[in-house]
């Protein structure tokens, strides 16, 4: 098969763990027989600096004609301590994926038998999680009306639903659900929001339809709670973007290393695959950064594409590399720890 991915690297740590990504994926598709056409292009600071641009219309092009995307990260410090910056790497992030029409972002969570004393959390609580977070990509407070009235004193952002776009992230989640233990938690504030009853509501009538699945409805601060409490109670979890974007960083600290989670974002047409870490800075160029959720995220794009055997090659050299010790020094603990290319270089060695 012959594959194009479009590749976008953008900023900070985002171009060291995608040459570990490319690396290992160039040595599945030796051994598969494929062959991958990677397309690089702009983003984030780096494309803002080359073109003024976050998300370029040439980048675009090279996404839309692609079979799928590995993304790196975007974000530099420069522009968070800095309000009245006019265009923000995360412009080119949001931008990209209403222009892709990403509209679900699957995050799983799941722990590795050897890391399980790596998480913060007791072993007895943690054991065996395995969830995945399908949250609501394009709309929300993301994507609402926001603005400044009163001479710049008050500030609003707006969380708007449509029944449509629901419906179309939550047929996503009992999908899921029917792949999986046939269980789905909605999650939402429906004791307070307008737009989270229209999700409960929207979701309630759904339920009608998939009679097997099991659904449960809780608000967003319960589960907060009950999230790192009994991780194992959750299996499918559908929300709206910002409840998403807050629980599944929560939920990465189950599995011990925020370095390990990695995502796919999904809808109309190519799917976006990348960490769900940032950019981190502070690491940038010192190949110290553990490119194990960009590497995860390309078994995601390979199963997308239907080639299963392809990402679980990738997930058992990963579950080999963490139970060898051949890790970098975010899970090394004092121990021996590995360079990011290093670690990159066993995987594909072990390919
Ligand atoms: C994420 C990130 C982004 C988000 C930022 C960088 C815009 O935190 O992918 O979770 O909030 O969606
Ligand atoms: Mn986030």
């Amino acid at each position: 098969m012959k594959l194009n991915i479009a590749l976008l690297a953008g900023d900070g740590i985002g171009p060291e763990v995608i040459d570990q990504a490319v690396k290992v994926c160039d040595a599945v598709a030796k051994k598969f027989s494929h062959e991958i056409n990677w397309k690089p292009a702009l983003t984030g600071a780096a494309a803002i600096d080359a073109v003024g641009e976050p998300y370029p219309d040439e980048t675009h092009e090279t996404c839309i004609s692609s079979d799928a995307v590995l993304f790196g990260a975007i974000g530099h410090p420069r522009f968070d301590n800095d309000p009245s910056a006019k265009v923000r790497p995360e412009q080119g992030l949001l931008k990209m994926r209403q222009k892709l029409g990403l509209f679900a972002n699957v995050r799983p969570t799941f722990t590795f038998p050897s890391l399980i004393d790596k998480s913060p959390l007791k072993r007895e609580r943690i054991e065996g999680t395995d969830l995945v977070f399908l949250r609501e990509l394009t709309g929300g407070i993301y994507f609402g009306k926001r603005g400044r009235e009163d001479n710049g004193d008050t500030a609003y952002d707006t969380c708007t639903y449509t029944r449509a776009e629901i419906q179309r992230l939550a047929k996503k989640g009992f999908e899921l659900a029917m792949k999986r233990s046939k269980k789905l938690c909605c999650v939402d504030k429906a004791n307070v929001l307008e737009s989270s009853r229209l999700w409960r509501e929207t979701v309630q009538e759904m339920a009608k339809d998939y009679p097997e699945v099991s659904v449960s409805y809780e608000f967003v601060d319960a589960v907060a709670m009950r999230l790192v409490q009994w991780p194992n109670d959750y299996d499918v979890l559908i929300t709206e973007n910002m409840f998403g974007d807050i629980l599944t960083d929560e939920a990465s600290v189950i599995s011990g290393s925020m370095g390990l989670m990695p995502s796919a974002s999904v809808g109309e047409s190519i799917g976006l695959y990348e960490p769900i870490h940032g950019s981190y800075p502070q690491a940038a160029g010192k190949d110290i950064a553990n490119p194990l959720a960009t590497i995860l995220s390309a078994a995601m794009l390979f199963d997308d594409l239907n080639l299963a055997e392809e990402a679980e090659t990738i997930r058992n050299i990963v579950n080999a590399s963490l139970a060898e010790g051949v890790v970098t020094e975010d899970l090394a603990e004092g121990g021996k720890s590995y360079k990011t290319s290093e670690v990159g270089d066993w995987l594909a060695a072990r390919v």
